[in-house]
């Protein structure tokens, strides 16, 4: 089984960067399953059913979010649409709109959960997990985890605790991709963040005017995603022993494509 696991794909330009490759990288490296962290899908911030749509017709399986899952009000009444193929971190209060975790989207089960060094006040994630999994969640299916936090210590953290109970953890967030892609000794695929799907000349994926002055000026400036040119596209490759549902390696997809 070859996972697919692609970072924060940034407005809709890190939407027509996968919309042109994912299908031929799909094809070319046999992917079995998608995952993409969808939580800037919609000008940057949120997400909408038409985007979300779009990245399923481009070949997501499952879409994941964060921190910005709630921007876009009128999504918060579709994360309970049965259809829609989107979690929201687990780790919120359990009264919170959307699921956090599912095992009947195809042939993976996905969880999402949300940092709390720098991101948030969240329930443990690491409680949270250790909850799910002992009640069967997942059973006889690989169980790929993507953790939307900033801090990597507790991205780390949290794939040492889970390693060899999941076929990975995968870091999100950040939109800054890293070259720590790894086999922990149980069997985890781990790399610390997946990056972005989204402009090379950008700040994280937004103009850098906007972001720039935020720190010039001491205030939030309009934040805009850079929508044409150049995108950058992060993902990660986990190979899973259908055995053992455990990783056999882990290595880094990434491309570049003018949109
Ligand atoms: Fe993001
Ligand atoms: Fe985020």
């Amino acid at each position: 089984m070859r996972i697919l696991m692609i970072g924060d794909v940034v407005g809709s330009g890190g939407r027509r960067a996968v919309g042109k490759l994912l299908k031929d990288v799909k094809t070319e490296l046999d992917i079995d399953f998608v995952t993409l962290q969808g939580e800037n899908l919609a000008a940057g911030i949120g997400l909408t059913v038409d985007t979300v749509v779009e990245m399923v017709e481009a070949g997501a399986d499952v879409i994941t979010t964060g921190n910005h899952v709630w921007d876009k009000r009128e999504f918060i009444d579709h994360l309970d649409d049965p259809h829609l193929p989107v979690l929201r971190p687990l780790n919120y209060p359990p009264e919170t709109p959307g699921r956090g975790a599912t095992d009947d989207s195809g042939s993976v089960a996905v969880i999402n959960l949300i940092g709390r060094v720098w991101v948030g006040e969240f329930d443990s994630p690491f409680a949270v997990v250790d909850d799910l999994l002992a009640g069967g969640f997942g059973q006889g299916k690989p169980v790929v985890v993507d953790f939307h936090a900033e801090a990597t210590s507790e991205k780390a953290a949290l794939a040492w605790h889970l390693d060899g109970r999941v076929a990975a953890v995968v870091g999100t967030h950040t939109h800054v991709p890293t070259a720590d892609c790894k086999v922990l000794p149980g069997g985890t695929g781990f790399v610390s963040d997946l990056g972005m799907v989204g402009a090379v000349d950008s700040i994280l994926g937004v103009e850098t005017e906007g972001s720039l002055n935020r720190f010039l000026s001491g205030y939030r400036h309009r934040m805009k995603p850079v929508r044409t040119g150049l995108m950058n596209f992060n993902s990660v490759l986990i190979d899973v022993d259908d055995s053992t549902g455990l990783a056999t390696s882990v290595e880094r997809v990434d491309r570049q494509i003018e949109v």
